[in-house]
């Protein structure tokens, strides 16, 4: 199961999870869900095969509710051995580049398994910046039901 987990303030990554989900849902047989980052814990992570994180990047970090994700996760899933294959989706204005960075780093000590290079979409929402989230969620889905992540 692909779990995708968002922070979003003002709607923009929420809308991008929607649409990283209806690109993840092309893919027959296989089962997405999508949760707040602020709503998951450990536990929600436990029947999945793989992750899709969806935040900004706010004053050049990652955005502070999917940090305080990750803090919250950190020794749970280093307790059990959480190491799951995800891909990192930043909205950002102009830049991304640091969230990408920060979350990587995080994500590494945990640890868990980068399977794409991180997709920064940067600007005001588009039909490409759609386009490119469902791309995005389908690749994600599709490698992990043939097992290549
Ligand atoms: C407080 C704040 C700080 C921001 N800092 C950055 C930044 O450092 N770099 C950047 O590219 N965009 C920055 N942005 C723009 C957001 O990353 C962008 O609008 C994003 O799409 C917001 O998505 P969200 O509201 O769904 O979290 C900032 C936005 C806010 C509200």
């Amino acid at each position: 199961m692909l779990k995708i987990i968002y922070h979003s303030q003002s709607g923009s990554c929420a809308r991008l999870a929607l649409e990283v989900l209806a690109g993840a849902k092309q893919e027959k047989g296989f089962e997405t869900s999508l949760a707040r980052a602020l709503d998951s814990s450990i536990s929600e992570l436990s029947n999945a095969s793989g992750l899709l994180l969806i935040a900004s990047e706010n004053s050049g970090y990652l955005s502070g509710g999917m940090k305080e994700f990750f803090d919250r996760i950190f020794y749970p899933a280093i307790r059990d051995s959480l190491i799951l294959p995800y891909a990192l989706l930043i909205s950002a204005g102009n830049d991304g580049r640091e969230a990408a960075r920060h979350a990587q780093r995080i994500l590494s000590g945990i640890p868990l398994k980068a399977v794409m290079e991180p997709l920064v979409i940067r600007g005001e929402l588009t039909d490409d910046s759609y386009r490119r989230a469902q791309d995005f969620g389908l690749t994600m889905a599709a490698g992990l039901n043939m097992g290549i992540y």
